[in-house]
């Protein structure tokens, strides 16, 4: 008997074909002093037509990572698939050089080449196609620059371009051979902002369109989030968390994913009551309740409280309250006006709060600093963090 699906339908469910399929990867690079690790036992699936966004500090192992996928690098252990076909195994002895993996790649240390044009910069990832499938050269070239707006270009050197007509010609070179899998590293950092963003856009546009797998490397957080299907978080070698944007973003699994994915507030606390889907944390201005999945929390536990500062609002000192959010007294420090947001430093018995409001959705006026006012804490947004 065929079983039931979650989506209703009968039968195997549908399988993702996997673009990149990476499984115990672990590179340790030998330097005279010791030994550094680059990647540690990195496990990480890219499926078809997915865009995997690798986020974390200077040093802790992006690069790596991807030039193992490239080719460039060759690991200690584990094993690369592409497209299903082996491209490294440790324990296979199996190696494929980086012509033979057949990936698009934009990296910022793999700048244009300054001694060829715009047109033999893009076509030259066609020069290693058999004559059949390189197919018309001039018209590939040309529709892929027309495609990123870098049309008649073509007999340009790269120093004639802009920053940002380099970077779109660096993508086309990444594009014009379709290839399944594309791999960037940091490829938009040497841009200025206003460039970065409309490259980000088009590359999302892009994304649709051709449906091209990747990995992309950044340490830009807010280039990340929006251009991730799903966010690798990288620390000292390791992936930290995985899962969309708004999961590692709502749903952090520690201080240091919460931290680098954003603003939040956060204060040593310890567990003072354990119940069935909830804790109590105390904290230095008040115990709070929190919501909490983990059932090993014990008694005694010390941790992080932890908020975002867009779930902190603010109210006026003895109005009448009749919603059941946590509130604590304090003092308005500083408020600075950003435009779109005010921040507001508020401070507590032993601590200090940030709150982020809105005006134009609250349409009330910023607090005043000096004043005492009412600190609230959206229900079921403060977060219990291991530290
Ligand atoms: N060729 C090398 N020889 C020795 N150590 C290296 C080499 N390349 C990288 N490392 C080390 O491996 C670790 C990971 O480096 P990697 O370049 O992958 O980091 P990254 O996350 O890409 O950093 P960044 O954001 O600065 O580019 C670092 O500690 C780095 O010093
Ligand atoms: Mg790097």
């Amino acid at each position: 008997m065929n079983s039931s699906n979650p989506d209703g339908t009968t039968g195997a469910p549908a399988q993702k074909r996997t673009a990149v399929q990476i499984r115990g990867l672990r590179k340790v690079y030998r330097t005279r002093a010791r030994n550094v690790v680059g990647v540690d036992h990195v496990d990480l699936d890219v499926n078809a037509g997915e865009l995997v966004v690798l986020l974390g500090p200077s040093g802790c192992g992006k690069t790596t990572l991807l030039r193992s996928v490239a080719g460039l690098e060759t690991p200690d252990e584990g094993e690369i698939t592409i497209d299903g076909k082996l491209v490294f195994s440790s324990s296979k002895k199996r190696y494929l050089p980086p012509e033979d993996r057949h990936l698009g790649m934009m990296f910022q240390s793999y700048a244009l080449w300054p001694h060829m044009t715009v047109f033999q910069n893009v076509s030259y990832p066609l020069t290693s196609l058999d004559p059949a499938a390189r197919g018309d050269v001039r018209g590939r070239v040309h529709d892929v620059l027309t495609r990123l707006g870098v049309a008649g270009f073509e007999e340009r050197f790269p120093s004639e371009l802009s920053g940002g007509q380099q970077q779109r010609v660096a993508l086309a070179r990444a594009l014009i051979g379709k290839p399944s899998v594309i791999l960037f590293d940091e490829p938009l950092s040497n841009v200025d902002a206003k460039v970065r963003r409309r490259l980000r856009a088009q590359l999302r546009d892009l994304k649709h369109e051709t449906k091209f797998s990747g990995i992309y490397v950044t340490h830009d957080q807010e280039e990340a989030m929006e251009l991730a299907d799903t966010l690798a978080v990288m620390d000292s070698g390791r992936i930290k968390q995985l899962g969309s944007s708004r999961q590692v973003y709502e749903k952090p699994n520690s201080l240091y994913v919460a931290g680098f994915v954003g603003e939040v507030n956060q204060w040593p606390a310890e567990i003072v009551q354990v119940g069935p889907s909830v804790v109590h944390a105390k904290t230095n201005f008040g115990t709070f309740e929190v919501h909490c999945a983990n059932s090993e929390m014990q008694i005694g536990q010390k941790g992080v409280l932890a908020i975002r500062p867009e779930r902190v609002d603010v109210g006026a000192v003895g109005a009448a309250v009749a919603d059941p959010a946590p509130r604590v007294r304090g003092t308005v420090r500083e408020v600075v006006f950003l435009g779109a947001r005010c921040e507001v430093r508020i401070e507590l018995p032993g601590a200090e709060v940030m709150a982020w409001l809105f005006e134009a959705v609250s349409h009330r006026s910023p607090p005043v600093a000096g004043s005492p006012i009412d600190v609230i804490f959206e229900p079921g947004s403060l977060q219990w963090l291991d530290a």
